[in-house]
């Protein structure tokens, strides 16, 4: 793309180029996009009594001061989700603002624990999810996947027996993941679900990097052998560190709305995105929760350009390639997905 000129291509074009261009999302928690109207339409079809009046009255609940005071409230929504039909509903939901962004290809999280110990069967979590994606690409070639993260303030013990219970819906996910308190939870407490993983032939990826310490970023590649880090963040704390993720093209899934909501940094102005990129680093933007950070994923990317006068069209163009080339969709697909973004910024330079 270096023929291409994109420097030429003016900030105020930029909004519209980012909202348009074609684009992969790689960290996204299904619960995550649960929206306030669709946590009253559930409790009240399945009767279900909420501590809130209004709906009003569950946006104000939204101000979190780190990651624990949001997962409190993420859990407690997560609560009005009990049958096949209420997750694909969320899913569905989710799907639709995805095109609406386009969205090409989507990696969605889901939390299984979070529902199973609720009494709710995991084939309904994964069913209904799944139901969804298949309906996406069939109407829209939206393609969507499935990672089942393992909640990390829970016991390994735990995780495992939620892989062994998902087994028999292996079909419909295409990895794991790790999320949840990630202080006090290192990646290595989970050594040997990630290699039963691997041994399954899964994908394994970690949030590491968001609240905890670049040790934790090292564990996950070194203990768990993740092919993505989920924020990764606060590797910037250690050189040593971005070397080698530059050197191993490691990419990172960063969630810019996401870390200002939880207070990782304290502006979007002071995010580090323009550091990852300058340092070469596999760097992609995702929304992480949008229903409670306040976007989805154009939202991000639009706010996070305004945000940062260092970011370009040529960071535009990267952060999409990016998000196709650290995807775990099959070759052909990223080629093809790869050869729109091309033609998209080529036709952007040649409207100058
Ligand atoms: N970090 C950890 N766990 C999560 C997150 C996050 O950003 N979102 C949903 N579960
Ligand atoms: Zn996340």
């Amino acid at each position: 793309m270096d023929s291409l000129g994109l420097e030429r291509i003016a900030r105020e074009r930029l909004p519209a180029l980012l909202r348009t261009c074609p684009k992969a999302e790689l960290h996204i928690h299904i619960e995550g996009s649960l929206e306030p109207e669709m946590i009253f339409a559930l409790a009240r079809r399945n009767g279900i009594t909420l501590p809130y009046p209004n709906i009003d009255a569950v946006r104000a609940a939204y101000a979190f001061t780190d990651l624990q005071s949001f997962l409190d409230i993420y859990y407690a929504g997560a609560a009005v989700l009990k049958t096949e039909r209420d997750f694909f509903d969320l899913a569905w939901a989710y799907l639709e603002r995805a095109a609406a962004d386009n969205v090409v290809h989507s990696e969605i999280f889901f939390d299984p624990q979070t529902h199973t110990e609720r009494g709710v069967p995991i084939g309904a979590v994964i069913l209904g999810l799944a139901h969804a994606c298949r309906r996406a690409h069939a109407e829209w070639g939206l393609s969507a996947k499935l990672i089942l993260c393992f909640l990390r303030h829970l016991s390994e013990d735990a995780a495992l027996a939620t892989l062994e219970a998902a087994l028999p819906w292996r079909e419909h996910f295409i990895g794991v993941g790790l999320d949840s308190s990630e202080r006090g939870h290192p990646p290595e407490k989970f050594a040997r679900v990630f290699e039963r993983a691997r041994a399954l032939g899964l994908h394994v990826v970690a949030h590491a990097g968001e609240e905890g310490p670049p040790a934790y970023i090292e564990s996950a590649l070194d203990i768990l052998e993740v092919e993505r880090i989920d924020h990764g963040v606060r590797c910037l704390e250690s050189p040593g560190l971005v070397q080698r993720l530059a050197r191993e093209r490691m990419p990172l899934t960063v969630c810019p709305l996401s870390n200002i909501k939880l207070r990782v940094f304290d502006k979007l102005a002071d995010h580090n995105l323009p550091a990852l990129l300058a340092a070469g680093l596999c760097a992609t933007v995702n929304s992480d929760d949008p229903a409670y950070f306040g976007g989805y994923l154009n939202d991000n990317l639009v706010q996070t350009f305004a945000a940062l006068p260092a970011l370009g069209a040529r960071d535009a163009y990267t952060l999409a390639r990016n998000s196709f080339e650290a995807s775990f969709a099959p070759d052909a697909d990223k080629a093809r997905w790869i050869a729109a973004l091309d033609a998209h910024f080529i036709q952007a330079t040649q409207a100058l």
